[in-house]
């Protein structure tokens, strides 16, 4: 991805800090998927007080794309933080990577982690999911 682009990711995943639903760990997270279609969703994360029924800001995003239909994507941008601060960048947890594997190459899909529009790190998805078990494993 394009820097303008990066960071029209960022600033987008940045405004999802203001939906988040976290009660519980009031660590608020933002995420903006970028299809190859150019359109953008947007998650964020939302919890539950029985807690497991949570969902990551991630996961948000893929099942909103998924669920229209869209399942060709070019990148993802993540933030997070204490109340919505954010100072460190926030990996995706274990499972939303894997959310990732069923619907994006690994060597190209990217996923850039941010703190503001001019610090953040891209990542491959291989980078983050080495040697991971995706649709490719389960043809004969
Ligand atoms: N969380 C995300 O939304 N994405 C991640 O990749 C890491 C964790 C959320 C889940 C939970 O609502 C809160 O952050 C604390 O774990």
């Amino acid at each position: 991805m394009e820097k303008t682009q990066i960071q029209e990711l960022i600033r987008t995943a940045m405004e999802q800090l203001t939906y988040s639903y976290a009660p519980y760990s009031h660590f608020q997270v933002g995420a903006a998927l970028l299809a190859k279609n150019g359109t953008i969703y947007k998650g964020c994360n939302i919890e539950n007080a029985a807690y497991t029924p949570s969902n990551c800001a991630e996961r948000t995003a893929f099942f909103k794309a998924v669920s229209e239909g869209v399942k060709d994507f070019a990148g993802i941008c993540v933030v997070g933080g204490m109340n919505g601060i954010l100072t460190d960048l926030t990996p995706p947890c274990g499972v939303c990577r894997q959310v990732m594997m069923e619907f994006c190459d690994p060597e190209t899909f990217e996923i850039v982690l941010a703190t503001d529009t001019e610090h953040y790190q891209v990542f491959c998805l291989k980078e983050l999911l080495p040697m991971g078990f995706g649709p490719g494993n389960l043809t004969e």
